[in-house]
C-alpha cells in the first residue's frame, strides 16, 4: 500500500491542538478526529504491546475500490496496521448493492466475522457503502446483526474518522445514514493499492435512472468535482510515481454539466493529457446516449488516452432498451460503435449486458446476440437481472422465469466468448506496449501486464519489472488474455 503525497501529508496530527470543540469546517474537522483517534490507538498500543490491525474489504465497483483506499488512508493516518486477514481489531466492509448476490455475500461474510468477534470481543466491525443506503438493510442489521458496531453510508464517508472516534470513545454502536448530500470534501488521506496507477473520482452519483438500477437511489444525484481539484490530484499522483490514471464516474460523459462554470468531459481529458509524466489515461463508465463527437475527436488525437472504451449496451432490443429507460435504440448503439471504430480502428470496446429484464422474450435476446455478433466486443460482462426494491423495474409485470433466464444467459455467454476470442486474438504475433502490474499469482516466474486496449498479457519476468512499460510480443491468445514474452523496453 502506498500513501499518497498531498497537502494533507504536511499536516502533523501530533501538532493538532485538540480543543474541546472540533472545528466546524472540513477537512480540518476530520483531521481533528484523526488526531483524537490516534491517541486512542496509542493507548491500545501501550495496553496491548502491539499496534491494532485494520482490514478493509471491498465488495463493489472501481468507485467503491477508490473509496476503500480513502478508508485505508484514514486508518493508516490514525495508526492502524493494515492486514488482509478478517480477524483483525477493526474490520470494515465497503458494500455494493447493484445486484442481490453482492448483498448475500456480505451477509455470509458477516456470519464469519461474528465468530472472530466471539474470540476477540474487543474487535470492532463496520459496514459502509451502497448497501447501507437501503432502509430494509438497516432494519435487518439492527434486528439480527447487533454485533456490527459502526454503520454509515455513501454520502458521509468523509466523516469516517469522526464516526470511528465516537465508536472508540463510547463503545456504543454508531449508525449514521444520510439520504443525500451536495458536499464533496477534498484533501483527505488516501492509501493506494498500486504505486504506479490510480483511480480518480471525477464525479459522484447518477441522474439517469435506468429502470433496473439502484445506483441513483444509493449514490444520489450527479455531482462533478471542480476540474482544478481533479487536475491537481492527478499532478500530485504523477509526482508520487503514478503513470496511469482511471477517471471514474457512473456516467463520465455528462461530467461538468452541473458545475457553475460548465466544462465538458472532453475538455477535462484535454487538460489531463497536458500533465507531464502521465503516460496513460483511462476512464469509466460511458453512457452511449451522451458520448459526443467532441470526445471521439479528443480520443482520436490523443497520445495518452487508452484504446479502450467501456460502453454498456444492457440490451440489444430497442423495445427493452425503452423499458430500461436507456434512451438509445439498437441501431443508434451500433451506429455509434461504427462511428468510433471508423475514427479509431484499434479501439477495444467492452460492454455490460443484462439478461432477464422483465418482459424480455427470446426474440429480444436474439436482438442482443445480434448486436454482440455485429459489434464484436472485446469483452462483455453479462449479468442476470436482479430485482432491486424501489426501482421501477421491480414493479413491472412479466418477470422472466428463472429457467428461461438461465438458458438465455448460457446461450449469450457462448456468443460473447466466441466473438471476444476472435476479437482479442486479432493482435496475435504483434508487439505492443504493456504496463507490468504484478507478479502472477499462480506462477511466480511470470508477471502480468496490461495493454493500452486493456487486454491482459502474461510474460516471463520478476518483481523488478512491476510498474514499468515494456514491449511484449503477443505470442498466444487464450480467450481474454495472451501469453507472451518481453522484447524490450
Ligand atoms: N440487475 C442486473 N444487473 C444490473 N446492473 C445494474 N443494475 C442491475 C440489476 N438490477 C449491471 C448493469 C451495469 C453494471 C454495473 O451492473 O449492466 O452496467
Ligand atoms: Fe445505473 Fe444507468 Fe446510472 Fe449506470 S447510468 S449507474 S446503469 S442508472
Amino acid at each position: 500500500m502506498y500513501m499518497e503525497e498531498k497537502i494533507s501529508d504536511k499536516i502533523d496530527l501530533d501538532k493538532i491542538e485538540i480543543y474541546p470543540e472540533p472545528p466546524a469546517e472540513e477537512p480540518a474537522r476530520q483531521y481533528y478526529f484523526m488526531a483524537k483517534c490516534r491517541n486512542l490507538v496509542k493507548k491500545f498500543e501501550r495496553e496491548n504491546g502491539r499496534i491494532p490491525k485494520a482490514c478493509v474489504v471491498n465488495f463493489g465497483c472501481q468507485m467503491n475500490a477508490r473509496d476503500s483506499e480513502k478508508l485505508a488512508g484514514i486508518l493508516e493516518t490514525i495508526g492502524y496496521g493494515q492486514t488482509e486477514e478478517e480477524n483483525a481489531d477493526f474490520v470494515i466492509f465497503n458494500t455494493c448493492t447493484v445486484r442481490d448476490n453482492a448483498n448475500q455475500r456480505v451477509y455470509g461474510r458477516l456470519g464469519e466475522l461474528k465468530w472472530y468477534k466471539k474470540r476477540n470481543p474487543g474487535m470492532k466491525i463496520a459496514l459502509c457503502g451502497c448497501m447501507m443506503q437501503e432502509e430494509s438493510v438497516i432494519e435487518k442489521l439492527k434486528k439480527s446483526y447487533s454485533f456490527v458496531d459502526l454503520i454509515f453510508g455513501t454520502h458521509n464517508i468523509y466523516k469516517f474518522a469522526e464516526l470511528l472516534y465516537t465508536l472508540l470513545e463510547t463503545g456504543e454502536r454508531v449508525i449514521d445514514i444520510w439520504k443525500d448530500t451536495d458536499k464533496i470534501v477534498e484533501e483527505l488521506p488516501v492509501e493506494r493499492k498500486y504505486p504506479f496507477k490510480s483511480g480518480i473520482n471525477i464525479m459522484f452519483g447518477c441522474n439517469n435512472f435506468c429502470s433496473y438500477c439502484i445506483v441513483p437511489y444509493v449514490r444520489g444525484r450527479e455531482r462533478s468535482r471542480q476540474p482544478e481539484d481533479i487536475l491537481n490530484e492527478i499532478r500530485r499522483l504523477v509526482k508520487d510515481g503514478v503513470s496511469e490514471v482511471m477517471l471514474l464516474g457512473q456516467n463520465v460523459n455528462s461530467y461538468g454539466r452541473n458545475l457553475d462554470r460548465p466544462v465538458t468531459f472532453a475538455q477535462l481529458l484535454q487538460e489531463t493529457e497536458k500533465i507531464q509524466g502521465l503516460r496513460r489515461i483511462r476512464f469509466m463508465t460511458s453512457h452511449p446516449k451522451d458520448l459526443s463527437d467532441e470526445l471521439i475527436d479528443v480520443m482520436a488525437s490523443s497520445k495518452k488516452i487508452c484504446r479502450h472504451l467501456h460502453l454498456p449496451l444492457q440490451s440489444g432490443s430497442t423495445r427493452i432498451l425503452e423499458k430500461m429507460n436507456r434512451r438509445y435504440t439498437k441501431e443508434q448503439y451500433v451506429e455509434l460503435v461504427h462511428k468510433i471504430r471508423s475514427r479509431i480502428p484499434d479501439m477495444a470496446i467492452t460492454t455490460d449486458i443484462i439478461v432477464g429484464f422483465p418482459g424480455e422474450t427470446r426474440e429480444d435476446l436474439e436482438e442482443t446476440m445480434d448486436v454482440v455478433r455485429t459489434v464484436k466486443f472485446d469483452n462483455a460482462f453479462t449479468f442476470i437481472y436482479s430485482k432491486r426494491t424501489g426501482t421501477p423495474a421491480a414493479a413491472m409485470e412479466n418477470q422472466v422465469p428463472k429457467e428461461q433466464v438461465k438458458e438465455g444467459f448460457d446461450r449469450l455467454l457462448k456468443v460473447v466468448q466466441d466473438t471476444a476470442r476472435s476479437q482479442v486474438g486479432r493482435y496475435q504475433g504483434n508487439v505492443m506496449e504493456a504496463l507490468i502490474e504484478e507478479v502472477n499469482e499462480t506462477d511466480a516466474g511470470l508477471v502480468t501486464g496490461r495493454l493500452s486496449n486493456n487486454t491482459i498479457v502474461h510474460v516471463p519476468g520478476d518483481a523488478s519489472m512491476v510498474g514499468t512499460y515494456v514491449q511484449v510480443s503477443l505470442d498466444e491468445c487464450h480467450g481474454f488474455y495472451y501469453m507472451g514474452h518481453c522484447v524490450g523496453i
